[in-house]
């Protein structure tokens, strides 16, 4: 493979600061891409971008003006955006609401890449062909979606409502593919692996537990849990996973019976929509 094959593209990686988004955009800088650090934590977030050579954006997603913001300064600084990599994400063991009034989770997992994408839409398809990746779970396959309910507030458990905006986020991905279909603009979602280093499973005991007893399946290493990210930002033929879910390097992962229901991914991208005063293109 050649070493530089991302040289002159532009990688916008979110939850950049930690975790798999930090590995991934070390592995693609190594593969000469530019890559935007995108963090919540303006210091992670500089440590990370440092590394790489760019420099650091901070947006915290439980603020809608954050992710507009930063969507501004993306359009602004970046007149070509190669990949968009959603990866930021949370588990939380309690509720709490943002100041936008939404269910914080659900608006970090699911709102805000969801409307970071809509706002980058028409520089991503008029720049295309780019890719937009979704880091959701196989957690996703445990939840549904209720489009009567968009934000789980009638689910009990945590770890459901984690699954449900992962499922969301498999739903928004398969949406976007069909809604650019034609433009160059490809869209994929993945399960990256379970990787038991990272924040996100240490912040719900229940889900620390499962990962640390290896009951949600075989643990893999940050490198490896970073691969499929990288994976689908340099595959040669993008259209080949246009609209799937992988899970880690394989097309047509298991996941719940609802991520392949057309109907409802249309719906639920027009409620979301609805909810944050998009534009339904
Ligand atoms: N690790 C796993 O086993 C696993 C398995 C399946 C799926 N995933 C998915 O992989 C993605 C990355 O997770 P990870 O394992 O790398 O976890 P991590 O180490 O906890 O990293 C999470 C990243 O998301 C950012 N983030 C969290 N809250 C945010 C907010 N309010 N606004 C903006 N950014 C925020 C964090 O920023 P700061 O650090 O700057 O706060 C950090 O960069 C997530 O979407 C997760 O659902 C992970």
């Amino acid at each position: 493979m050649n070493d530089r094959i991302m040289e002159g593209k532009t990688v916008v990686i979110t939850g950049a600061s930690a975790g798999l988004g930090a590995e991934a955009a070390r592995q693609l800088a190594g593969l000469g891409a530019t890559v935007v650090v995108v963090g919540r934590s303006p210091e992670k977030t500089a440590a990370v971008a440092r590394q790489v050579g760019t420099e650091p954006l901070v947006a915290d997603f439980a603020r809608l003006t954050d992710v507009r913001k930063l969507a501004d300064t993306l359009l602004d600084r970046y007149p070509r955006i190669d990949v968009l990599a959603n990866n930021a994400g949370v588990v939380l063991s309690k509720r709490s609401r943002t100041e936008d009034g939404h269910d914080l989770m659900f608006q970090v997992n699911y709102l805000a890449p969801f409307l970071l994408t809509n706002l980058l839409l028409e520089r991503l398809t008029t720049v295309g062909p780019a890719r937009v990746l979704s880091t959701s779970s196989n957690g996703n396959r445990f939840a549904g979606v209720d489009l009567d309910d968009l934000e789980g507030a009638r689910r009990r458990s945590e770890m459901l409502r984690y699954g449900m905006t992962k499922l969301q986020n498999i739903l928004f991905s398969r949406e976007l593919a069909r809604r650019t279909q034609g433009t160059g603009v490809t869209a994929t979602a993945f399960h990256p692996g379970i990787v038991a280093t990272t924040e996100i499973n240490r912040t719900n005991p229940l889900i620390a537990a499962l990962v640390r007893y290896r009951l949600l399946g075989s643990l893999v290493s940050l490198e490896e849990g970073a691969a499929p990210l990288v994976h689908l930002a340099t595959m040669p033929d993008p259209e080949a996973a246009n609209g799937d879910y992988y899970h880690r390097l394989k097309p047509n992962g298991p996941a719940h019976p609802q991520a392949k229901d057309d109907q409802l991914a249309t719906r639920l991208w027009e409620r979301t929509a609805d909810l944050l005063g998009v534009p339904v293109t």
